[in-house]
């Protein structure tokens, strides 16, 4: 199967320029997540909070690939994520929601892999945010909640280091219910709008 891969490094204004390929054959590589810089930690704890309104600017895939990091993504060499999962067994997952469709990622690889395209996925959230990451694990296994509880923790409190707002949100989770190509058994457990704060008047 030829694949395309898609370098996207600057902005996500870039994502206008994904080729019209059948969906599956869309991966978009992600700029290495950023390491450093941000707030401490402790600062982090000490500004952390829920933001519901979102400035529309769309988030440059460098943010893109820090937040999608943050939520579960590869921190060591021998593959464990920056989410701590129960027996290391990695049963959980993030899909980005974004401009121009929806996307598996991939934390191995560090890409984004389309599984929905188009452009209104998006818009039926409410919040107007540039970003939804849709926290995913299998229904089955007992610390589910507890893991997606991790990861939108990890989200929160990169956003709150990067100046970044977020809302973690139960609602809204069956948007996509039927056209989600989620593996058997797995659910969407929590919603997560990241974007710039808005503007104040
Ligand atoms: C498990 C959980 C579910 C939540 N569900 C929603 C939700 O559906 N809609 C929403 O606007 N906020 C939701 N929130 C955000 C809380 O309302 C918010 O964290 C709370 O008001 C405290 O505000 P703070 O996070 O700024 O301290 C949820 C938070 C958690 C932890």
């Amino acid at each position: 199967m030829s694949v395309k891969r898609v370098l996207f490094s600057v902005v996500c204004s870039l994502f206008l320029t994904v080729p019209a390929a059948a969906v599956a054959d869309v991966l978009v590589e992600l700029p290495a997540p950023q390491k450093s810089g941000g707030l401490s930690v402790l600062e982090a704890l000490g500004s952390r909070h829920v933001e519901r309104a979102f400035d529309e600017r769309i988030l440059p895939m460098q943010e893109v690939s820090n937040v999608l990091w943050a939520a579960c993504g590869v921190n060591r060499e021998d593959g464990r994520l920056t989410v701590p999962t129960a027996l290391n067994r990695q049963l959980v997952g993030v899909y980005a929601v974004l401009p121009d469709g929806v996307y598996r990622y991939d934390a191995k690889q560090n890409v984004l892999e389309q599984v929905l395209k188009g452009d209104g996925y998006l818009k039926t959230y409410a919040n107007g945010a540039p970003m939804v990451l849709l926290h995913a694990a299998q229904e089955s296994e007992r610390y589910s909640a507890m893991h997606v509880g991790s990861m939108y923790e990890n989200v929160a409190l990169y956003c709150a280091s990067a100046g970044l707002a977020n809302v973690m949100k139960a609602q809204e989770t069956d948007k996509l219910e039927g056209k989600l190509p989620l593996p058997d058994g797995w659910k969407i457990y929590m919603i997560q709008p990241v974007g710039y704060p808005a503007k104040a008047d």
